[in-house]
């Protein structure tokens, strides 16, 4: 294993058996994140960005079979969040030292191109200093773009599985990989910075498959990765499926890690709920960006896309510091910045 590891680290590829064999093996763990943290640090040093996560809505058209939010479950309390309300959130966040606001959410239709320009282009007019990242599914190409010329910079959108009969084992028939990844491609061209991901663990996920996300990941070449445990929703009909492994998690974040040397990589809130060391261990495997939760504790508990999530009860201000507490108790430091992939130049 380990020398499939210095071999990732010089060519920042494998093979899919390789990846396939690295991604099912628990050998020589310690090496690995030790490499990764090697090569976070040489990129970005001890810096941890942090993003101000704004939980805009959860409705949501769609009925992925994992989701919490999903359209079918009619035992949520929806909620939306308007225009003055993620105003204070970001008024709230950028007193706290948040220059990246992420505003995510289910696919509402409410949120018609015109409603939610205004919202990005008054945010970009108040914070002229901050990135704005949007996580608001799958659009066509014109939305994007109206969205892009409105002022937001970046573009979240786990690709979920790059296999397409997996993604048809976790979505309706209505959606499709290819056009999820076709999203991608659109977000790339108009020119966001953009995130992908999937979830660890995720229903019928095989190391192959794992592979093949990663392949598709370095051909994409997005500027961050998000990837974390599936964990079930009672509510949904995956509610029986096993939980993700916090330790393949980790594996996967440090491979990412040296597959693509500057990626802005989070440990997850999802890590966070399945070991409450979680983010800290995340870091420590090579990941350098937290993304705390800053919408309105009142709405908290209402956006659960997996059970048990943490950090639903906390005011935002308990979050910055807490999450401050334990970024400084592994030795890394939270800055106030943008925090824009390492090779990006700013539009
Ligand atoms: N609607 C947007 C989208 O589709 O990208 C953003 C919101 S969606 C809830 C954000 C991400 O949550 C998904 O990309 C998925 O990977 C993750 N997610 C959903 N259900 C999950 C679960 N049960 N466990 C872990 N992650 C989950
Ligand atoms: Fe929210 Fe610790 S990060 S309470």
């Amino acid at each position: 294993m380990k020398s499939l590891i210095e071999k990732l680290e010089k060519q920042h590829t494998l093979s899919k058996e390789e990846f396939a064999s690295l991604v099912a093996s628990n050998e020589a763990n310690d090496f690995l994140f030790q490499r990764a943290v090697a090569v976070r640090q040489e990129h970005y040093g001890n810096n941890v960005y942090i993003r101000g996560l704004i939980e805009l809505s959860n409705y949501c058209k769609n009925n992925c079979y994992y989701c919490g939010i999903r359209a079918g479950n009619t035992e949520v309390s929806r909620y939306r969040l308007l225009k003055d309300d993620i105003l204070s959130c970001c008024e709230q966040g950028y007193q706290l030292g948040f220059r990246t606001f992420v505003l995510q959410g289910g696919e509402d239709i409410y949120y018609t191109d015109d409603i939610m320009t205004d919202i990005i282009s008054a945010i970009r007019r108040q914070y002229p200093d901050c990135a704005i990242t949007l996580s608001l599914g799958e659009h066509s190409y014109d939305t994007y773009k109206a969205y892009f010329d409105a002022g937001a910079d970046r573009y979240l959108l786990r690709h979920e599985t790059a296999n397409f009969h997996h993604y048809s084992q976790l979505h309706p028939q209505s959606l499709s990989a290819e056009n999820r990844q076709q999203c991608l491609y659109d977000l790339k061209r108009i020119g966001y910075q953009v995130g992908t991901g999937f979830m660890v663990g995720s229903p019928y996920q095989t190391p192959e498959y794992l592979a093949e996300d990663l392949l598709f990941i370095k051909q994409l070449q997005p500027q961050m990765v998000g990837i974390g445990p599936f964990i079930p929703h009672h509510q949904t009909p995956f509610a029986a499926f096993p939980q993700g492994s916090v330790d393949l998690t980790l594996r996967l974040l440090a491979i990412l890690r040296l597959m693509l040397p500057t990626v802005l990589l989070p440990a997850t809130t999802a890590l966070g709920t399945l070991d409450p060391q979680g983010r800290e261990k995340g870091i420590l495997a090579g990941a350098n960006v937290i993304m705390p939760n800053l919408s309105p504790v009142a709405v908290r508990k209402k956006y659960q896309i997996y059970d048990h999530k943490i950090c639903t009860g906390d005011e935002a201000a308990e979050c910055r510091f807490c999450l401050q507490k334990r970024i400084e108790s592994i030795g890394c430091r939270i800055v106030v910045d943008r925090g824009d992939a390492k090779q990006y130049k700013e539009k």
